[in-house]
């Protein structure tokens, strides 16, 4: 809804579900909610993915310690739902521990007993229709949620996933020509929840490839964004190292704080709306196949299904901007 400057100095707050397999680019998308004035983060649901999910459910408990998060924490899926593309966790990205191998010290704060997906559940039913669900990892605890309580999809606000990729911008897959990580590693859940009519952005490949941090901009970070600055420059040298071996350049793209960029300013994106399906078995496993034309093909697997809206643009220099800005104690 559109803030109505006249009653109010303070545009509405955001509450906000961040679900999320910590990711050195998954901290990073947790320090952009965490800074951002008009979200309300209440809590962070893990999954495995960049790491196990009891390293990931680790790593989240660490940074709401050390950055005073009041988010509750649930650990969530160890496993997909289906089968996945590929095997292991992401430690060639992401380190051993999930954030680039920095020295972590062991968290005093503990996860909530209740796992993610009821959690969500539970969180949802007691915030109808005010929930902004921010999906960063694979979809499984989203698909178990569903299965927990198939009215989900009429009670939550939004949905914003990064994953996917659809070929707009010449950017293809991470995993397989086709296929991007956190649809790869869960493609079955990722069918369901695409599916399920859940108001859903999908920000995907085609838009995260197109806003690129270099070693200026972490320079930029670290003088503007103090100890959230200083973190991002630790974290960010083993992802950095990776990209340089991959594509020759210390770089990489705002994969997961894209999601939040859409969550704070979706103007800056461009979508269409289409019906997303995932190819979950054979060499195009992981695909996130679109069609918004609506037609009778040879199949029916496309049609009168709920439409996503799928990120084909991005005003890229403004949502590096937008982190930057948001991130500065300056
Ligand atoms: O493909 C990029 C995605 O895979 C990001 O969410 C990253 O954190 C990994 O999970
Ligand atoms: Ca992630």
């Amino acid at each position: 809804e559109q803030h109505d400057a006249n009653r109010s100095p303070f545009p509405p707050m955001k509450k906000v579900i961040f679900d999320t397999d910590i990711g050195i680019d998954d901290a990073m998308a947790l320090l952009f909610l965490h800074h951002a004035p008009d979200v309300d983060l209440i809590a962070i649901t893990t999954g495995f993915g960049n790491a196990s999910v009891s390293d990931t459910t680790r790593n989240a408990l660490y940074m709401k310690e050390l950055f005073n998060m009041s988010a509750a924490v649930y650990a969530g899926a160890a496993m997909p739902v289906g089968s996945a593309l590929g095997e292991g966790y992401a430690d060639f990205v992401h380190g051993k521990n999930g954030l680039g191998d920095i020295p972590l010290t062991t968290p005093m704060c503990e996860a909530e007993a209740m796992p993610a997906a009821e959690a969500i559940v539970e969180l949802v039913r007691a915030n109808p229709h005010e929930l902004s669900i921010v999906a960063v990892g694979r979809m499984t605890n989203l698909a178990m949620a569903l299965a927990l309580d198939p009215e989900l999809p009429s009670l939550i606000k939004e949905l914003i996933v990064m994953g996917g990729v659809f070929g707009y911008n010449g950017h293809r897959g991470n995993v397989s020509p086709v296929a991007e990580a956190n649809i790869a590693g869960d493609p079955l859940a990722a069918d369901r929840v695409f599916t399920s009519g859940i108001p859903t952005t999908i920000v995907g490949l085609d838009v995260t490839a197109e806003t690129v941090m270099n070693e200026a901009y972490i320079d930029q970070l670290r003088q503007t964004a103090g100890a959230s600055g200083e973190f991002i420059h630790q974290i960010s040298r083993f992802y950095f190292g990776f990209y340089e071996k991959v594509i020759g350049k210390a770089e990489c793209p705002i994969h997961d704080a894209s999601a939040v960029a859409y969550l704070l300013r979706p103007d800056l994106y461009r979508t269409e709306a289409a019906v997303v399906r995932v190819a979950t078995e054979g060499i195009a496993m992981g695909q996130t196949i679109h069609d918004s034309t609506r037609r009778v093909f040879a199949t029916d697997d496309w049609l009168d299904l709920p439409t996503c809206n799928v990120c084909v643009g991005v005003d890229a220099p403004a949502v590096m901007a937008l982190y930057l800005s948001t991130l500065s104690e300056l």
